[in-house]
């Protein structure tokens, strides 16, 4: 797409917004109160706010390369502590994908230079599930498998932050696990049982 058509949208883009609601950006510049946060891939198919028909200022936003929550990672952990601790969000989305290449590029024998170290965090979750994974045959229902294990490892790591347990205790936060597939356009709750995983990892990970 052409540059110059981007700025053209935009115009666009703010004469329907104000067309609706005259006070529109005024009452955007007041600040925000999202209610999720939302943690998924940065693949230019995976867009956030269009696949859920939010709203400017309904979600915080932080996408990465196949929606991870290192521990050491100082963007996601930050992020974790504003909107949980600031923002005071209720609820927490790790949102993966199927068709996922940086999951893909994760289970491949090359080395991708900076990328390895990013990557190596989709193969230990192959490795804590690796019976599981092992038992599919089919490669394609392989990769689906690992795509929905990896969301559930990094909701895990995102239970471990002591912002999240804080608020847990506090307000009963929610984390939730989503897959989108890029296929059919659906997005699909996990379903990950969030008291029992918490309850589980408690005994190692508690904090507070
Ligand atoms: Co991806």
């Amino acid at each position: 797409m052409n540059i110059k058509k981007i700025f053209s949208n935009n115009q666009d883009w703010i004469a329907e917004k104000l067309k609706t609601d005259k006070d529109y950006f005024k009452n955007l510049s007041k600040g925000q109160n999202p209610e999720y946060l939302y943690i998924g891939c940065s693949d230019s198919r995976v867009t956030a706010e269009e696949l859920m028909g939010v709203q400017p200022g309904d979600v915080f936003v932080f996408r990465n390369i196949a929606n991870m929550v290192p521990n050491t990672d100082l963007s996601a952990m930050s992020i974790i502590n504003y909107a949980v601790s600031h923002l005071k969000v209720n609820h927490i989305v790790v949102c993966g994908h199927y068709y996922c290449t940086g999951v893909k590029a994760a289970m491949q024998p090359a080395d991708l230079g900076i990328l390895n170290p990013w990557l190596r965090n989709i193969r230990d979750v192959y490795r804590l599930h690796k019976h599981e994974l092992d038992s599919i045959a089919d490669t394609e229902e392989k990769y689906k498998r690992l795509i929905e294990l990896n969301v559930q490892e990094q909701c895990v790591n995102v239970i471990k932050t002591s912002d999240v347990q804080k608020a847990y205790k506090e307000r009963q936060i929610a984390v939730h696990g989503w897959v989108f597939d890029v296929h059919s356009g659906k997005l699909i709750d996990l379903k990950i049982d969030f008291d029992k995983i918490l309850k589980d990892i408690m005994e190692i990970y508690r904090i507070i």
